[in-house]
């Protein structure tokens, strides 16, 4: 299967330092890769780059098959990206997850049952939880309703930058289980950081670790053999 991202000699620098230095990296259609790696390793930043919300110091990224520019307003309406620190818009949960879908032009019925079927994906109650104010959320929940707001775009491509920090054993689960239908019933593509590497192993193909920028390590996940992921040259 052609590739949908191909990423060639790609650096980028903050302030003259070189925190990611990719030489090549090849992400398939439908796949859901992992990005390990501790802290300043570059995992945010190869996602913000895959996210076309920055353009690389060097290199080529191509994405279904055409050379990008780096930052691409128009690819956004497909490639999806879930920021490490998510925030709401101070309204209903309603209205932050279905925000994405109004500006995109969506009907208000189909709104409706998109917002539903997302919270429900993320084990919110859309009955509970959709009238409540942004305010009247734990920290875990704003996580999800975000998330839920990800989802219900359904992306060509999702990127999701720590999905699962903060959130206890039965809500990673759930996204878990939400990445998986993301991937079966819509063909999602998913590039998932985190630090948890159980949870990474068990939803991930593959896993790539990030280690002061560089590609420390590729392996196939899931009870795979290790070391021949298909994604790195
Ligand atoms: N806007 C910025 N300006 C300057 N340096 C930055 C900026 N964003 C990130 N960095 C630096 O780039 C490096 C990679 O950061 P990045 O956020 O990609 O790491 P990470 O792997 O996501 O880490 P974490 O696990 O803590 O989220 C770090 O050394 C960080 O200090
Ligand atoms: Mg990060």
């Amino acid at each position: 299967m052609d590739a949908l991202y191909e990423l060639e000699n790609v650096t980028q620098r903050y302030d003259g330092r070189v925190v990611l230095d990719i030489p090549r990296l090849v992400i398939a259609p439908g796949s859901i890769t992992g990005l390990a790696g501790p802290n300043g390793g570059g995992k945010s930043t190869l996602l913000r780059l895959l996210a076309f919300l920055e353009s690389p110091a060097t290199g080529v990224v191509r994405y279904r098959g055409k050379p990008t520019l780096g930052r691409e307003f128009a690819l956004r309406g497909e490639v999806t990206y879930f920021p490490q620190e998510p925030y709401l818009l101070k309204r209903s949960v309603r209205a932050n997850v279905g925000y994405g879908l109004l500006v995109r032009g969506a009907g208000a019925k189909d709104i409706r049952e998109r917002v539903d079927t997302a919270l429900a994906a993320v084990g919110l109650d859309p009955g509970r939880f959709a009238p409540r104010s942004w305010r009247q959320l734990s920290g875990g929940e704003v996580k999800r309703v975000a998330l839920a707001a990800r989802l219900a775009l359904r992306p060509r491509v999702l990127l999701l930058d720590e999905p699962t920090a903060n959130l206890d054993k039965d809500s990673a689960e759930l996204v878990r289980r939400a990445v998986f239908a993301a991937r079966e019933e819509h063909g999602t593509t998913l590039v998932i950081s985190g630090h948890d590497q159980r949870w990474l192993d068990a939803v991930c193909d593959s896993k790539l670790k990030l280690r002061e920028g560089g590609l420390a390590m590729s392996e196939a996940t899931q009870g795979r053999e290790t070391g021949k992921p298909g994604r790195m040259a």
